[in-house]
């Protein structure tokens, strides 16, 4: 059976300097200091991450994905790198970078790469101006977009010109959470990585629906990490909380959170059968797509072996979670 992951990720292997560039810290780079191996550091120097060969290889993930049964993989950028801290035109370069790589990297290997951008999403017209280059230009299908940009949940007014622009683009948007809430309470443990991803994927879908970005933009593409994060098990709560508090909840949209069920995608990353069967029912078997979250450890080692493996699941569902949506989603 064929297999899409919607949800993997990639970095050149060689970053620039672009503290040197832009003349102030706060990026990320790499630092080969082993074979195969490199590390992810801060420009202060402050450790990210280490990551292997498949982070920055097309040749080692194309053995991977032959191993695992993966026919495409759906590369997008390490969140870390969204940059939208920095000033717009400097985000607005990186992100060029960044896209081009994707880009190479898929016209290399078309059939078994499709391409997600990033963009400088604090500044809404550069990154509509990028959208549309890595669209029209460079082939890629759309972009991963944080689950905030900066103060901004994806409720803002002033994202949704982009949102807008994405939808008449024909443009998928991939939300994957990052730069976590309430990290001062959560040095320990991996808890950002644990309660707070879940957390920020439940606030960005919770903005884009209470925000109305689904209503006033029906032909939108939007799928979500990680599951959609804790907002499936709190959907009841947060219908609740609509009903019971309109006056709270529908000042910019009519509809309910339910209403939206099914209206996005979310991938299958879930690490539980019955979550994964849970989420299916609560979306729709048309809604889940195969993620992994490769090539990172909170991932799924062989994507889509839980999808396989569960009982529960038709084989004709299983077709759609593990590339027939995602061929939708992504306008494939
Ligand atoms: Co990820």
């Amino acid at each position: 059976m064929q297999k899409i992951d919607v949800h993997t990720h990639i970095l050149p292997r060689h970053i620039p300097d672009f503290k040197a560039k832009y003349g102030y810290g706060g990026f990320v780079t790499l630092e080969h200091h082993a074979p195969c191996k490199a590390k992810m550091l801060k420009d202060d120097g402050t450790f990210f991450r280490e990551v292997e060969e498949n982070c920055f290889d097309a040749q080692a993930r194309l053995r991977d994905t032959d191993r695992t049964g993966v026919s495409r993989q759906v590369i997008s950028t390490v969140p870390v790198m969204f940059s939208y801290w920095a000033k717009p035109h400097d985000t607005h370069d990186l992100s060029c970078h960044l896209n081009d790589h994707v880009a190479e990297v898929c016209a290399a290997n078309p059939e078994r790469f499709v391409g997600l951008g990033t963009v400088p999403l604090q500044h809404t017209e550069l990154a509509i101006k990028e959208l549309t280059r890595l669209v029209k230009e460079l082939g890629l299908k759309g972009v991963q977009i944080g689950s905030h940009v900066g103060d901004l949940n994806l409720s803002a007014p002033e994202l949704f010109p982009f949102f807008e622009a994405a939808s008449d683009l024909g443009a998928a948007i991939f939300v994957h959470p990052w730069d976590m809430m309430g990290q001062e309470r959560m040095s320990k443990y991996w808890l950002p990585w644990l309660v707070g991803m879940p957390a920020e994927v439940s606030l960005a879908i919770c903005s884009m629906i209470f925000g109305g970005v689904f209503e006033r933009l029906p032909n939108l593409r939007v799928a979500f990490a990680h599951g959609g994060g804790s907002f499936p098990i709190t959907v009841g709560r947060v219908q609740h909380g609509f009903t019971s508090r309109p006056d709270l909840c529908a000042v910019d949209n009519p509809h309910g959170p339910r209403e939206y069920l099914g209206r996005f995608f979310v991938d299958s990353l879930v690490h539980d059968p019955d979550a994964l069967q849970y989420i299916v029912k609560l979306f729709g078997e048309d809604a889940v797509v195969l993620g992994s979250d490769y090539p990172f450890p909170l991932g799924e080692e062989e994507p889509g072996a839980m999808v396989l493996a569960h009982s529960g699941l038709s084989q004709a569902i299983k077709e759609k979670i593990l590339y027939k949506n995602a061929v939708k989603f992504l306008g494939l």
